[in-house]
């Protein structure tokens, strides 16, 4: 069974308002770019072409200038608002936005700016995860290196067989998260990612294959990489006669 976004009306909070702490650099981390195109205007076009019909764009206090020039020109409804001091303050924010942007939401895709590169099929994927009845999908990968537990002056090797690697976007029904995003806030909680508030409100989370080329921009390198992953899929993309990326 297929299940699209034709179904439930989907949106989408993009959160940019990092520090950026490692990369580094001036530039606030979404605005730098990957094959002359911003982090930031690269994921909201992905959750876009996946199937969101509203965006809300969270960023760091001062930047609006900037992050308003890269979403320039864009057709889909965006809210451009200020994220908080953790991500999930941030998160929070950009699901306040979307209640008066996109009152008719039923699910929601929460996605991480620095995620410029994720295949068209994982985002959907995920949409479809949620369409179906989950509360809670997200995209996860095998870990591919060996795992090591430090503790002290010592170490232990651990499994990694079991263990995943997790990702965004995370799709979720709307209601759900943002009441697990409210008891999470109110029991101060800290929570890494959006599942887990979920989980911590009781939900079940469920997982759909991610992709290695869902890079997470966090060091220098990773834009080398994400460089190369975009000019392979412009060589692949001009071979069929396409637009590329
Ligand atoms: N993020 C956010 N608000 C915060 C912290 C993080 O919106 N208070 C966003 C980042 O902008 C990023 C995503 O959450 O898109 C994942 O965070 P990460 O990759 O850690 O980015 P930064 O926090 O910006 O980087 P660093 O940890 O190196 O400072
Ligand atoms: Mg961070």
């Amino acid at each position: 069974m297929t299940v699209t976004s034709d179904s439930e009306p989907v949106a989408a909070v993009v959160v940019a308002a990092g520090s950026g702490v490692r990369l580094g650099g001036s530039t606030p981390k979404a605005l730098r770019e990957v094959g002359g195109r911003t982090l930031v205007r690269r994921s909201v076009e992905l959750v876009v072409a996946a199937g969101a019909k509203a965006v809300a764009v969270v960023i760091a206090d001062g930047q609006r200038v900037g992050f308003e020039a890269a979403l320039t020109g864009m057709t889909t409804p965006l809210s451009v608002v200020e994220g908080g001091a953790e991500r999930q303050d941030s998160v929070r924010a950009g699901l306040a936005a979307l209640e008066s942007l996109a009152p008719q939401a039923r699910i929601v895709l929460v996605h991480d700016a620095a995620r410029p590169l994720v295949p068209d099929s994982v985002t959907r994927a995920v949409i479809a995860a949620v369409g179906r009845g989950a509360v809670a999908a997200i995209p996860v990968i095998p870990v591919a290196d060996s795992i090591r537990l430090v503790e002290a002056d010592s170490s232990i090797v651990v499994d990694r067989t079991p263990l995943r690697a997790v990702q965004t976007p995370q799709g979720f029904r709307l209601r759900e998260l943002i009441e697990a995003h409210e008891l999470v806030h109110r029991a101060g909680l800290h929570v890494t990612d959006d599942a887990a508030a979920c989980e911590a409100a009781g939900h079940h989370v469920e997982l759909v294959p991610g992709s290695r080329e869902s890079i997470k921009i966090t060091e220098a390198v990773d834009l080398v990489l994400a460089e190369a992953i975009v000019s392979r899929r412009n060589r692949a993309g001009n071979e069929e006669g396409s637009g590329g990326v």
